[in-house]
């Protein structure tokens, strides 16, 4: 099963002043950070990608007038995925679908299907005058995708999809890097206790600056739920393997821990008649990469705030864990530079696609016992995301401090094709160039379903060549001086805090809290009464009532009023939730709500596919300022 999901499943818009109060609710740096950065100057620019023709071209259709140089020609709605820079800082990575292939002996032949290219990010081109070239057409290799390419520092291996291509002795840049020089390894995680098989099924991979060691994620079904744990692995290439499949030279991954231990303190644990949180828990749901010192790893997973998803540290040998971010909106891409951590981001903020959900803050994280499969999933419509790409400085989110966004160029206007055009969506991953001093990123265009026909929203024409739907973007940080990247000291092996994965078992369920009647109080005042109730069929835990008195962690915000969700899973990846909110929330002269509708909110959400179906409406007003759901489908 291939989902768009991206999100761990157990799983700016409103005004400075309520959304950022006293910083560290979540207190795990006890250290004052600096005084936030001044915003710096980018500098965007849009690299050339093949010409494009229909997704449906028939064979033979990239013809000598789409591509006169016979060098493949991309479908123009078809699957794309921008990557990382080659070390150099002049090229950029891509995963790309080539169409329209004339059929073999003809020598175009071998620009078809999936592939992995280089594009030109210096303004020059190959010696054949094209702005990119393939890397792996022409080189045998299983079908599949070369997603999340990312760079070795030898410049010689690229990590992309399931696998390393490797030019062995020859930079993947240089003109001697041909099919012929080319190979394409698998790489493999043992998951059966003989060694045989294929191995177990990961996705999302990320390597780690030290170029030894590398994270992925893995699906696993846990209590009729579809579940994900991050993983930490040592790379070790096996030139000619004895079991399991396949049986060429291959990668594996040995070494393997799982991110997550039932041994570590649960986000929400209850003790006799208290709600016990734990406010720093590492509850590694999707695991997003390292930094940039390779000695963290990045996650996203359960709420330090209700509704909110945000995206934490881990550092690897100590445990020690940090909160990254904190606005509202969603945030689940992310890269760390090489020189101090600087991070790039993806995330909804300046949108307000989540805001009616998450605005308010510092309401504690209770409901989302039940409702994170779907409070992490609004933030598509389908394929369509509403993320920007967002600079942070090393210490993330804090005060009025939410990073600059880094694409604020343009008219802003929708169709208009500019930097800034809403209906241009930011796409996983941005990347840092090795030297610190760019950003690469890619986005997509809006296109049908998510606009046109039936949907309320309209269709805007591509302004790219060929009307292609994506597009790589550099932005050059033009006050940073370029650096090497520093050296990294190899990892160790063993993360204490996690748990080694034996082949072959699956992640166990956690226990699952009581039903019953509970008191959390509130760090600085007052407290909520919560009812958890267990479904009668399943003994899962399905719905989740508070009511707040008086509520503060902080001092400054005071929370009263009641919030009840019910959830009912339908199947694996769907839920319909069933949610009421009555919420009012204090700071100073500053009112904040967050109310539904006479009948509540009905949400029917399956994540494989995240399209927003709803009944009734929510509300969140912050300091006079109403933020409402999107309307059905879009
Ligand atoms: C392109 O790839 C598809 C899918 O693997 C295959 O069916 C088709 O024959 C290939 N076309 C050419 C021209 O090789
Ligand atoms: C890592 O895996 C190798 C090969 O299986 C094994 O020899 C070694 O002991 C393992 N290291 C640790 C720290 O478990
Ligand atoms: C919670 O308390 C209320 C009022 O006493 C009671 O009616 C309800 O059954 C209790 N809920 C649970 C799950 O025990
Ligand atoms: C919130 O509830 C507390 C305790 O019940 C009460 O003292 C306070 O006046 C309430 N605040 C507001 C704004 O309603
Ligand atoms: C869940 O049900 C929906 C239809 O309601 C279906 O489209 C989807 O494929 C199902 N997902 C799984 C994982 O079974
Ligand atoms: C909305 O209400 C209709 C009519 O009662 C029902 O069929 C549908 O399932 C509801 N949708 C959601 C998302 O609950």
């Amino acid at each position: 099963m291939r989902l768009s999901l991206t999100t761990g499943l157990f799983l700016l818009a409103a005004t400075a002043e309520s959304l950022s109060l006293g910083d560290n609710i979540q207190g795990p740096s006890a250290k004052k950070p600096p005084l936030p950065p001044k915003p710096e100057p980018i500098s965007l620019k849009t690299l050339l990608l093949p010409p494009a023709v229909a997704d449906d071209a028939p064979v033979g259709g990239c013809d000598a007038k789409a591509n006169p140089r016979g060098t493949g020609c991309l479908g123009r709605t078809a699957y794309f995925q921008g990557g990382g820079f080659s070390p150099d800082g002049n090229h950029v990575f891509a995963e790309v679908n080539f169409v329209g292939a004339p059929t073999a002996p003809n020598p175009s032949s071998i620009y078809n299907g999936s592939q992995l290219i280089l594009v030109k990010a210096d303004g020059k081109t190959f010696p054949n005058g094209d702005t990119w070239k393939c890397l792996t057409c022409g080189v045998p290799h299983e079908e599949g995708m070369f997603d999340n390419p990312q760079a070795f520092l030898d410049g010689k291996r690229v990590l992309a999809g399931l696998r390393i291509v490797d030019c062995g002795k020859y930079d993947l840049t240089s003109n001697k890097c041909t099919p012929e020089t080319t190979n394409v390894y698998p790489l493999r995680v043992n998951a059966s206790p003989d060694g045989s098989g294929r191995g177990l099924d990961i996705r999302e991979l990320r390597l780690n600056p030290d170029n030894v060691h590398l994270g992925f994620n893995a699906f696993a079904i846990i209590n009729g739920k579809l579940n994900q744990h991050g993983y930490f692995s040592r790379l070790s290439f096996n030139p000619s393997p004895t079991n399991g499949l396949p049986l060429g030279p291959r990668y594996d991954l040995i070494n393997v821990t799982r991110l997550s231990n039932l041994a570590n303190p649960a986000p929400v644990e209850v003790e006799g008649d208290k709600i016990i949180l734990t406010r720093n828990a590492i509850t590694v749901g999707e695991f997003r990469g390292f930094s940039g010192d390779g000695k963290e790893a990045a996650w996203i997973g359960y709420p330090a705030e209700s509704s909110n998803v945000d995206a934490f540290a881990t550092d690897l040998s100590t445990g020690v864990n940090r909160r990254l971010t904190m606005h509202p909106e969603y945030i689940d891409p992310i890269d760390f530079s090489r020189h101090g951590n600087w991070m790039a981001i993806m995330d909804t903020r300046g949108t307000n696609r989540n805001m009616f959900l998450s605005g308010m803050r510092y309401v504690p994280p209770l409901t989302d016992l039940v409702t994170t499969p779907v409070t992490a999933s609004v933030r598509n419509n389908g394929r369509r995301r509403f993320f920007r790409p967002i600079l942070l400085d090393p210490y993330g989110d804090r005060g009025d401090y939410f990073g600059q966004r880094i694409n604020d160029q343009g008219s802003g206007k929708a169709g208009s094709g500019d930097y800034n055009d809403p209906e241009w969506n930011g796409r996983a991953d941005p990347r840092w160039s090795f030297d610190g001093t760019k950003i690469v990123y890619w986005e997509e265009q809006t296109i049908s379903p998510a606009c046109g026909g039936e949907n309320p929203l309209p269709c805007y024409p591509s302004k790219q060549r060929d009307g292609i739907a994506q597009r790589i973007v550099v932005a050059t940080l033009t006050s940073r001086k370029p650096r090497p990247p520093p050296k990294v000291e190899i990892l160790s092996d063993i993360v204490p805090w996690g748990e080694p994965y034996v082949p072959g078992t699956a992640p166990a369920a956690g226990p699952e809290l009581p039903a019953g009647n509970y008191t959390l109080k509130g760090q600085f005042s007052g407290f909520a009464k919560v009812e958890l109730l267990h479904d009668p069929q399943t003994s899962l835990l399905d719905t989740v009532s508070v009511a707040y008195f008086g509520f503060s962690d902080d001092g400054k915000a005071f929370l009263n009023g009641t919030e009840r969700v019910k959830s009912r899973t339908i199947n694996l990846s769907k839920f319909n939730i069933d949610w009421h909110s009555d919420l009012t929330q204090t700071v100073g002269n500053v009112v904040n709500t967050k109310k539904s509708g006479p009948g509540g909110l009905q949400v029917e959400m399956d994540f494989s596919v995240n399209i927003f179906i709803a009944n009734g409406t929510l509300v969140t007003e912050l300091d006079g300022v109403k933020y409402f759901q999107p309307q059905n489908n879009t």
